[in-house]
């Protein structure tokens, strides 16, 4: 007889949940993404641990999109696997996400951002997952030829058919987020949250992207905070066989991981040290000391990761040197 799973019933004992924006959502300091490690090409009882892991410790969002896997779709399956043996007791208590925007399947309609291809995307993602609604939709990407208006009523028409209850925009610029919020305001349904990509490696969102964040009220999770684990002590000694580099499926490709980087990831190792945290913590608490980082959304390819990274919450506080020494760092 297999042992239905239980939830820990300390699970709210220690996050510190944040506001997502000027919305009534809140949302774990750390989410867990489900783009590698959660396909066909993986372990489903390892993805299982990690998710059961999660949410013991208090993470209630897990983050999903169409084409995750591989093969595309996969993840969303397994999940809807795993949320059948799980979590469906616990289906109120949890935040899940999923996009649509990038390639999913041919022709004219499986692609970009028309109404017709984000409304039947969304579909078929309820189905994998065995889902009624996703509690946010994110359109993935920007068109760059359908009106924006059409995107945005699509996102609109989503939350009004009950799909979702909150929507997102990922890897939009400032300008372009900026327009997107007006129109969904209008159309009465606010932009909940952006999904950019966001670490002491790529800092593009300071540039604008944030301010605007801040001024609309629109809250945020940032993506590869790890910089898909450069940013932790995995590659200080070469890659190894088992890491994203060295994977076929991988999106970090070997040819990322330069003398140089890994000399900067070297130093920012001894200032994590003399912080008494891991590379990987020191990472995650940089990106939440700034208050318009609502969640930082880690992948893991393994418990002790998640675990790691959790320990991040127990020093997210900076002495001004400490920050000095990290510009300086990435700067050099
Ligand atoms: N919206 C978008 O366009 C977009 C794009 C990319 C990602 N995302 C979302 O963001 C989530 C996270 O992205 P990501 O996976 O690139 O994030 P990441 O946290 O930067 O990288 C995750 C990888 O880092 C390594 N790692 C994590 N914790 C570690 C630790 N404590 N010690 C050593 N290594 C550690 C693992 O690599 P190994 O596998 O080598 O062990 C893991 O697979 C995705 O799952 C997805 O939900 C969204």
């Amino acid at each position: 007889m297999t042992i239905m799973y239980q939830a820990k019933d300390t699970r709210y004992e220690t996050l510190p949940y944040r506001r997502c924006g000027k919305s009534g959502l809140m949302l774990p300091p750390i989410s867990i993404g489900l783009w590698h490690n959660f396909g066909d090409v993986d372990v489903l009882e390892n993805g299982k641990k990690m998710l059961h892991t999660a949410f013991d410790n208090g993470i209630t969002h897990f983050d999903l999109a169409n084409n995750y896997g591989p093969p595309p779709g996969s993840a969303e399956t397994n999940f809807g696997r795993i949320l059948k043996d799980s979590f469906l007791p616990y289906r109120d208590e949890l935040i899940i996400s999923t996009k649509a925007g990038y390639t999913m399947w041919p022709g004219p309609y499986g692609d970009w951002g028309s109404k017709k291809y984000l409304v039947s995307s969304l579909d078929q993602s309820l189905k994998r997952m065995g889902l009624d609604y996703v509690d946010i939709f994110y359109h993935h990407r920007p068109d760059p030829n359908t009106p924006l208006e059409e995107s945005m009523a699509a996102l609109d028409l989503i939350v009004r058919q009950g799909k979702a209850l909150y929507v997102g925009l990922s890897n939009y610029s400032a300008e372009d987020t900026l327009k997107a919020s007006k129109i969904l305001k209008a159309l009465g349904t606010a932009c909940l949250i952006h999904q950019p990509r966001y670490s002491m490696f790529d800092r593009s969102v300071e540039d604008g992207l944030l301010d605007v964040l801040g001024e609309e009220g629109i809250g945020s999770i940032v993506f590869s905070p790890l910089a898909q684990g450069l940013l932790t002590n995995k590659y200080l000694k070469g890659i190894p066989e088992d890491s994203r580099a060295a994977k076929s499926t991988g999106f970090l490709q070997k040819d990322t991981v330069t003398e140089a980087v890994i000399n900067k990831v070297k130093k920012l190792h001894e200032i994590a040290h003399n912080r008494n945290q891991s590379l990987a913590q020191m990472a995650v608490a940089w990106l939440l000391k700034d208050e318009r980082v609502t969640s930082v959304l880690v992948g893991v390819s393994r418990v002790e990761q998640l675990l790691d990274n959790l320990d991040a919450l127990d020093n997210l506080k900076f002495s001004d040197s400490e920050l000095e020494q990290i510009e300086t760092v990435l700067n050099s």
